[in-house]
């Protein structure tokens, strides 16, 4: 689901050569293909995420900024001003950032906040629009050849599904967690 909806969201903004796409929640489960997905397709990627996941960010060809108090002028000072598009998968105001850093509403895509979605006619473009078996295809194979890696954060027993549920509400989980029947 993360896949399908990490490849909708990069074809919802078009982001490619030339362009300089922000991420919200890089580093997440659909943040951490997003990413990818956008720098295969050859653009410049700015990712919001914690320190924590600087590294990695930085190791998948991703410039980091933290989120938090003075995060505009953090991307403006990485985007030496300009910014194209924004994927948002976090859903508290990056809507509204996403338009005051100048991006047009038709290269922002939320995934998790609708209401700014319908105010401003953003994008909303989620698994729904590329869970389909070609799609899944596309991201198999490139996982096989190293071009995209899922972030496995932690492997649970199925028995402690209640602490891996947990794990992942606390909202920081890099990549996705496993469940292990
Ligand atoms: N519409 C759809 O089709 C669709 C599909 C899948 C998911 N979703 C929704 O998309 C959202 C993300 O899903 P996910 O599976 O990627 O979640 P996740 O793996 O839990 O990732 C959450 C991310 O949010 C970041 N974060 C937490 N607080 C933040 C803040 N204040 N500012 C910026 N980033 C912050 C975390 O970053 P750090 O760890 O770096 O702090 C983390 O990378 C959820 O709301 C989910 O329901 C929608």
């Amino acid at each position: 689901m993360v896949g399908a909806t990490a490849y909708a969201a990069v074809r919802a903004v078009a982001a490619g050569p030339g362009d300089t796409l922000v991420v919200a929640g890089a580093a997440g489960g659909v943040g951490s293909i997003a990413v990818q997905l956008a720098v295969n397709a050859g653009a410049t990627v700015i990712g919001l995420a914690s320190e924590p996941n600087h590294q990695w960010l930085a190791d998948h060809g991703v410039t980091p900024v933290s989120y938090g108090e003075g995060v505009a002028d953090r991307i403006r000072a990485a985007s030496a001003g300009h910014v194209d598009a924004f994927i948002d998968t976090v859903g508290t105001g990056y809507v509204e950032l996403a338009l005051e850093l100048g991006v047009q509403p038709d290269r922002i895509d939320t995934i998790a906040d609708f209401a700014a979605a319908a105010k401003y006619g953003v994008k909303v473009e989620g698994n729904g629009a590329a869970a389909n078996a070609g799609v899944l295809a596309e991201l198999a194979a490139m996982i096989d050849k190293g071009q995209l890696e899922i972030p496995i954060a932690k492997v649970y027993p199925l028995t402690e599904v209640q602490a891996a549920y947990q794990d992942l509400a606390q909202g920081h989980t890099r990549g996705k967690i496993v469940l292990r029947p």
